[in-house]
């Protein structure tokens, strides 16, 4: 099983890139491969709205680094994308990496989304500040119905909290708990 990590923090050493690199290591403990992409190290502009990638067959015209990302996805089995909380949302980077992949997942509006081909695996994973994980159910639930809709097979939303109090790699609990979700999606 090929499993990616998107990394979509600009902080390389936060707790977003070290929740999502333990569920990596859970899974690859389980025999996976796993491979992890920082946004932080990325240029990938946001979505032009030039339709482009809905010409012929091109895909997505912008000639930048999420180019790499989509020949990453297709290969994938499963996708980790993990997301610091702002303002009771995703992080910039990683909303722009989703209007990006209007290109190709968007069943409705695109030529190159594949109708019989094996959904990707998806685990979402978010940390935030406040330690009320009810805080920002609304939005993690919208935000899974809408990978759902982008016809990802969601197999986790999983929300961090308290990181106000203290770094994830201080969290005894965060260790076995992040591997387990890794190992989950291999064994399952
Ligand atoms: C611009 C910004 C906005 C934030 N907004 C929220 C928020 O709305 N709710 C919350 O609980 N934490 C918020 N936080 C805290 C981060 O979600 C939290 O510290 C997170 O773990 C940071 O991830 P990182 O270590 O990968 O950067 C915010 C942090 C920043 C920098």
């Amino acid at each position: 099983m090929n499993i990616m990590g998107f990394i979509a923090s600009p902080r390389k050493a936060g707790n977003t890139a070290w929740v999502a690199n333990k569920i990596l290591e859970g899974a690859k403990e389980q025999g996976a491969e796993t491979q992890s992409w920082y946004f932080s190290d990325l240029d990938i502009k946001p979505c032009q709205s030039c339709y482009g990638c809905k010409e012929g067959n091109r895909g997505c015209i912008i000639n930048d680094d999420m180019q790499q990302l989509y020949n990453t996805i297709a290969d994938a089995d499963a996708l980790v994308l993990g997301s610091p909380v702002y303002m009771g949302q995703m992080s910039a980077q990683a909303k722009i990496f989703t209007d990006r992949l209007f290109a190709q997942f968007s069943p409705r509006f695109s030529p190159h989304f594949k109708e019989n081909a094996a959904k990707k695996k998806l685990i979402l994973v978010f940390t935030q500040g406040n330690p009320d994980s009810d805080m920002f159910q609304v939005y993690f639930d919208y935000t899974k119905n809408m990978f759902q809709l982008l016809e990802f097979d969601v197999k986790g939303m999983h929300v961090v909290t308290g990181m106000r109090n203290g770094p994830a790699h201080e969290r005894k609990d965060l260790y076995t708990a992040m591997k387990d979700i890794g190992s989950s999606l291999v064994l399952e």
